[in-house]
């Protein structure tokens, strides 16, 4: 069986913790390989919601193996809610998951810095999500992380923050912050780790026998490509790769493995958080698509922004992540429109550019170019086949794949699991 990756191919938010859910009763094994609790990943079933901040968005469905894998930054705390939240709820979802060893923690003091860093008006404001994301990837690259390993071990844990709390009280004075207390920090820690214990494990050879004993692996990506770290709006990115390019060090895979690439996007666009947004709008159009499409963060509550769907972006992200095939998701919250926009240029200067231009400065410089498209005023969150959908509606998702480069193979036109239409069984 082949392994798929399921990502976010804009700002994130595009919908990926519905349409993995709806197609994880394909899966043998669901896998987060990224990010940390900074995601927020909503599932609508028969009317019940969930979120998901750390947890792989396919836990609802029995029997089906969860996976947090090394390259995830942990949030322990927020783990252990999250998985009490879904054992009460009668998911039994610890029986079923599993929890890298050398995934990295996120500490307490990795928000206390996080805030600190965001409320610093000398530095470059990102809008985190306030999660310790950043300061949490930064102590891995410095080598001075907690990871798994040394949580659920008290002697390694003890040893590892008594070689840190040095550094973090001179940057915490520096900041003006209090310093941190050894002893609450270990008690606190160590608890923890007698908690998560029996989860934790080598994911790493875990996931390198299912997949070579055939079973069909799931890689969700949390955030999207625009994010990525590497790829996206440096500076206005999280801390992580957050496309399908990061699954072999996030999970500890080859390359090899993934034989299917799956993106989701919107049919607008939406970004949360501070950074360049071309086809960013203000005004009754952009209100239609906030209320309409519920766009307030899962995470944070915040408004996101919202914007046309842009070309050259996730034409970008296709040729990038080598997309074989689009989830095009929120299809509904465009009925009503009048006119629906695609960006499908820039005017940079005197320049009218068409392909995505990597260097951030000159995003933040680009005027967009809008194309206008007839819209539909039908209600098409019933409609459960392409061919029930409006001619106009049609004709905007065809326009869309022919300019990114990819076809579309899941539509989605409400947030529950049933308000959807596949070309294929995935
Ligand atoms: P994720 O982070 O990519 O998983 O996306 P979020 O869950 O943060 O945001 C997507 C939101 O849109 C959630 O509230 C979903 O329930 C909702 N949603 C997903 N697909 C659709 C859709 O096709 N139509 C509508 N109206 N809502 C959707
Ligand atoms: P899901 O998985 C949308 C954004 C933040 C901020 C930047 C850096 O739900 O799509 P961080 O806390 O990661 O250091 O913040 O990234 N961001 C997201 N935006 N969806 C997300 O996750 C996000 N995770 C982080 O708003 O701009
Ligand atoms: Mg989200």
């Amino acid at each position: 069986m082949p392994a798929t990756s399921v990502i976010g191919a804009q700002w994130g938010d595009e919908g990926k913790g519905k349409i993995i859910d709806l197609i994880t009763d394909r899966a043998d094994v669901v896998v987060r390989y990224q990010g940390g609790a900074n995601a927020g990943h909503t599932v609508i079933v028969e009317g019940e919601k969930f979120v998901f901040h750390l947890l792989p968005s396919g836990v609802l469905h029995a029997g089906k193996l969860n996976v947090v894998a090394n390259g995830v930054v942990i949030d322990p705390g927020q783990l252990l809610e999250e998985l009490e939240q879904f054992d009460e709820g009668g998911y039994d979802v610890s029986s079923r998951l599993v929890v890298s060893g050398s995934a990295h923690c996120v500490m307490p003091y990795h928000k206390v810095i996080d805030a600190l860093r965001e409320g610093n008006k000398a530095g470059i404001k990102i809008g985190t999500t306030g999660r310790g994301i950043g300061p949490a990837y930064a102590d891995k690259a410095n080598r001075s992380g907690i990871r798994m390993w040394d949580l659920i071990d008290e002697d390694r844990l003890r040893a590892r923050l008594m070689a840190n709390i040095d550094e973090l009280n001179r940057r915490l004075v520096a900041y003006e912050a209090e310093p941190l207390q050894f002893e609450p920090m270990f008690e606190q820690g160590r608890e923890w780790g007698r908690r998560l214990k029996p989860l934790v494990q080598d994911t790493g050879r875990l996931l390198r026998r299912a997949l070579a004993d055939g079973q069909y692996v799931f890689f969700e990506g949390a955030q999207g490509v625009m994010l990525d770290i590497d790829h996206g709006t440096y500076p206005f990115v999280t801390s992580s790769n957050s496309n399908n390019l990061g699954i072999g060090p996030g999970a500890g895979v080859s390359p090899r493995s993934i034989e299917r690439q799956l993106g989701v996007i919107k049919a607008y666009c939406t970004r949360v958080g501070s950074g360049p947004f071309p086809s960013e709008l203000e005004g009754k159009v952009a209100d239609h698509l906030r209320e309409g499409g519920s766009e307030f963060g899962a995470t944070t509550g915040r408004p996101r922004r919202c914007g046309w769907f842009d070309v050259p972006m996730v034409a970008y992200a296709v040729e990038l992540c080598d997309l074989d095939g689009l989830a095009i998701t929120k299809l509904d919250v465009m009925s009503g429109l009048p006119e629906v926009g695609l960006v499908t240029g820039y005017q940079v200067g005197d320049e009218l550019l068409t392909e995505y231009p990597v260097d951030t400065a000159i995003v933040e410089r680009a005027e967009p170019r809008i194309e206008f498209f007839p819209g539909w005023s039908e209600d098409i969150s019933q409609v459960r086949s392409y061919d029930g959908l409006p001619a106009t509606c049609r004709a905007f998702v065809e326009e869309i794949c022919t300019r990114v480069g990819a076809p579309w193979e899941i539509l989605s036109v409400g947030p529950s699991r049933d308000s959807t239409i596949l070309r294929t069984t995935p």
